[in-house]
This record gives structure tokens, sequence and C-alpha cells, in this order.
């Protein structure tokens, strides 16, 4: 296929025309960085929500779960520093007027550079063949080195900056890096400054009586404030976690990629309590175990790498992101955070009320210290859509399959009786009633088969049931794989258990 843009373009239409994703207001030219799920996407992303609440609540025993409201206590986001420090660097081109995220900007040139260094690894690969050791290539080609180096002094310099609040240096480092308006294509800069994140709206009837609210910008909050609550009601004991998942919303001002940045998002967020000192530990657990969580999936272990982060948000004594390889390069699906106390004591001291533990192990009251796993919902609907889609040519015809992995299939099998006739409908009807209970299903009678299955593909529907005449002679069916689009003739009565192998979450968790 060709460059990435048309990749995008396409995985973004066909997640429109098969109803996955669509544009939120379309109907009024739509509203920017907001989007609906269509009757496909909403099963994905549901499969997806249910997955990771599996793995998390049902397969852990120390974590539990819950669901807090959207509107907190505005005194929430004081205690937590959202309102003094949850700031995007912005800078403008005066020449298009347009607006841009500083790191982003930023992020973008150094991307560009790590573009020639995979340019120059493919170049000496094909070079050098088998006996190319790529490890060793990148340590000593002083071109890849250069630019290595290179890379390495810009993301320090930016941190340094942002540690230092120094918005001026930022701006100097846009100017030296020659980093021109992708628009105007001229580098008349405006000074940078810091924009806050947050929505805000109003609570009450009156404007005398209404009170200031912010739409949190993550769940997290809804966890901490309910730390109490939750430990003392579930009985929990330290270590443990509490889970949850919802919307979560941002201003962002660069909202781009279809749903990589939106301004209303899901989050599927795990804060996991620790007694203070242990934080490395369950740190280094947590990230291991969410990269598995991942790879679990079979979307290839090369797709995925961990970023520590240099620029530490306000509340972390540690930080990674799992990225993923999107059509657009590696990027953030995952942050696994070391927060430290930073936020019960915060909330502590906000609420005047003492958020503490008592553990009975070291005989000690402490305020417990946290790791949190911190996953955008649509931003891993994204991957799976973008690693999934393919155009294929088979028998000299095209097709487009979406091989979403089995168990997260919007639909796991499809039921298709060959004719409209002759009592076929009935008995696909039959299998259809056994099966729907358990999967999403579907019926379809319209068109040639090979349409049909085209439709199926095109969904990522992993099963296609095709029942004939022959199946009312002695009660078996085909089966195809979506995959390998290979077809087994099986009896009725196997259908549920090859059905139930390949898409049963309990076989992958
Ligand atoms: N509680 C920690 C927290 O919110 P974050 O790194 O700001 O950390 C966590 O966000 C995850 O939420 C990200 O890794 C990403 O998957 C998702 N996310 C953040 N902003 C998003 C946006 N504007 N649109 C879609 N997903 C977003």
């Amino acid at each position: 296929m060709a460059n990435y843009e048309d990749v995008f373009k396409k995985i973004v239409a066909h997640c429109k025309e098969y109803g996955f994703v669509f544009q939120s207001s379309e109907l009024y030219d739509g509203l920017a960085a907001a989007y609906d799920y269509g009757p496909y996407g909403v099963e994905l992303k549901n499969n997806i929500r249910n997955y990771w609440w599996k793995s998390m609540v049902n397969m852990n025993e120390n974590i539990v779960g819950l669901d807090s409201a959207i509107f907190m206590h505005p005194t929430t986001w004081k205690a937590s520093g959202h309102v003094d420090a949850f700031n995007d660097p912005l800078i403008d081109n005066k020449d298009s007027k347009k607006r841009y995220r500083a790191d982003v900007l930023i992020e973008d040139h150094v991307a560009k550079i790590e573009g020639k260094i995979d340019k120059e690894v493919g170049k000496a690969q094909k070079r050098f063949g088998e006996s190319f050791d790529k490890d060793q290539f990148i340590a000593t080609n002083p071109r890849v080195v250069g630019y290595n180096e290179k890379c390495s002094a810009i993301m320090s310099r930016f941190s340094a900056a942002m540690d230092k609040e120094d918005l001026q240096d930022v701006k100097a480092l846009i100017e030296e890096l020659g980093i021109v308006c992708p628009v105007s294509g001229t580098k008349n800069w405006t000074e940078v400054r810091q924009f806050n994140l947050m929505f805000k709206t109003q609570m009450g009837a009156t404007a005398e009586g209404a009170s200031d609210l912010y739409l949190r910008p993550e769940t997290a909050q809804g966890i901490f404030v309910n730390f109490l609550n939750v430990q003392k009601t579930a009985r929990m004991k330290i270590p443990f976690g509490i889970a949850q998942t919802g919307k979560a919303f941002r201003n962002e001002i660069v909202a781009r990629q279809f749903i990589f940045r939106m301004r209303e998002f899901e989050q599927m967020e795990m804060q996991f309590f620790v007694r203070p000192g242990k934080e490395m530990e369950w740190y280094d657990h947590w990230k291991e175990s969410r990269m598995k969580w991942h790879q679990n999936l079979g979307m290839g272990q090369e797709n995925y790498r961990f970023h520590d982060h240099d620029n530490l948000a306000h509340y972390a004594n540690a930080a990674t992101d799992i990225e993923f390889k999107f059509p657009f390069g590696f990027k953030e699906l995952e942050g696994i955070h070391s927060r430290t106390d930073f936020d019960l004591k915060s909330h502590q001291e906000f609420s005047g009320r003492k958020i503490q533990y008592f553990d009975p192990e070291i005989n000690e009251n402490y305020v417990p210290y946290v790791v949190e796993t911190s996953i955008g919902l649509d931003r891993m609907f994204l991957t799976i859509l973008s690693h999934s889609f393919k155009e294929e040519e088979v028998n000299g015809e095209s097709r487009t399959v979406l091989s979403i992995p089995a168990m997260l299939a919007p639909v796991k099998a499809a039921i298709l009786p060959l004719t409209k006739k002759d009592g076929l409908p009935e008995k696909a009807r039959e299998i259809l009633d056994a099966l729907k209970g358990e999967y999403n299903c579907q019926y379809e009678e319209k068109d040639s088969i090979g349409k049909r299955y085209r439709r199926q593909d095109a969904i990522g529907t992993p099963f296609c049931i095709t029942v004939d005449h022959q199946s009312l002679e002695d009660n078996t069916v085909t089966i195809r794989a979506r995959d390998t689009m290979e077809q087994k003739r099986v009896a009725i009565s196997e259908i549920q258990n090859l059905v139930s192998e390949k898409v049963d979450l309990k076989n992958f968790l």
C-alpha cells in the first residue's frame, strides 16, 4: 500500500462505511474531535472494555471496580494539581494564524530524524542481508549515531526547558531547529504560552447560585477520593487496586488523527495502592503485566515498545508509555505512572480529612503510594483497527478484511443459508438461535454467498457458517475462517466448540 496518509484515510473511510465510527453531529457538518460509535464500533468497544475489565478485576483477587461520577467537587481539581498544572504549551504561527502544541512540533521534528534512522537501517539490511546485526549497526554507524545524538539532545533540552518553565527557551528551540508552520511554511512564531485543558461548566439554575465545575480530565481522581470508601467496604488490604472505565474530557488544541486525540474520550484506569518504598517493585510489575496484556492479542511483539518519560507529570516519580506502531508511527497507547502519595496526600490536605491506611503487618499508619495504569479505550480501538485493516488480492479479486483478534470481533459468526428457499433459512435460524445467547451473531440471506463473505470480512467476522442442501440431509455445514478463507465441512453439533475455542475470552485471560 502507499504512504501512511493514504492507509490512514482508507481506515477512516472504512470505519464510516461499515458502521464503526462516525463524526459526531455529522448532520450539522460535524463537531471537531468528537466521534460516535456505530453498530459494529460499539460492539468492538464493549469487547475491548470487557477484555480489560475481566483481566484487571476478575483475574486479580486484589483489584475491585468502581464507577464514579463525571462531575466532582471543584476542589478535587485544585487538590489534584489540574487547575494549576494541566497545561499544554501552545504557539501560534502569525501568518497562517494556526495554533500548535510546541511539544508536538518538536516531537514531530524528532520523529522525522528517527525516520532517517529507519531508512539507514533499511538500506543496510538490504546491503548485508542475513548477516546484518541491527543493534550493532545502530550503535556504530556514524550517521545513525549522529542522528540519535541529535534526537537525545533536542528532547533533553526540551525537557529541561519545561521543567524550568522556561517557555522562551522552548520557542528558541523551535526557531533553532528551523521548524516551519506546515500551513504557511514560515517561521513567524508567537511566544509560547500555557493553556489549561479542562472544560468548565456550571451546576445550578441561577447565575448567582451556580458553581463552576470541570468535566473530569482523567477518571483517576474519582478513584482517589473514594479510596477509603472502597478500602473499608470491600475490606481491601494493601497492596490492592481500584479499576474503573469511563469518559474523560480535554480541550485538546491540536486534536487530530481521527480517534487518536479526542476532546471526549474514554479511559480505563487502575490505581494500585502500595506500601511506601514498594512502589518501584510494583511499577516494574505493572509495566510487564500490561505489556503482556497487549501482546496477548497477537498483533506483533515488534509493534509495541516502552518509552520512558524524561519530562514527568506533576504527580509522578517514574513514568513510561507503552507505544504502539500506528500507521503514523510509534505513539503512546497506555501510560504507567508511579504517582507517589501525591494525590492522596493532597486530597487529605484540601479536604481536612485523614486518608490513611493502617497496615497490620508493620503496625503503622501511612498514606499509600500509587502505581497507575491508564489506557485510552478509543486509542486501543484505533490500534486494533489500524493493525487489522488489510486489502488483499484473492483469485484475481480484491477483498478488504479486518483481521481483528477473534475474541474482540464485533460479530463472532455469520449464519448464511445458501438460498432463501427449500427450508435452508429455517435450518440456518436454528443454528443462529443456538449461538446467539452466547455470541453476537448475524443472519444474512441477501446476495450471493461470495458477496456475503466479503461483507463479513469487511467487519471482521471470524466465522461464516453456510447452510446448504446437504445440511438438511446430514446436519453438517461449511465453516469458513476469515483469515485463511479455508472452508471445512463440520457437524452442526461441533460449531459451538469450534467458535468458542477461538473467541471465548476465558481462553485468553
Ligand atoms: N490518569 C493518568 C492519565 O490520564 P494520560 O497519559 O494523560 O494519563 C492516559 O492519559 C491515556 O489516555 C493515554 O495513554 C491515552 O491512551 C488516553 N488519552 C489521553 N488523552 C487522550 C485524548 N485526547 N484522546 C484519546 N485518548 C486519550
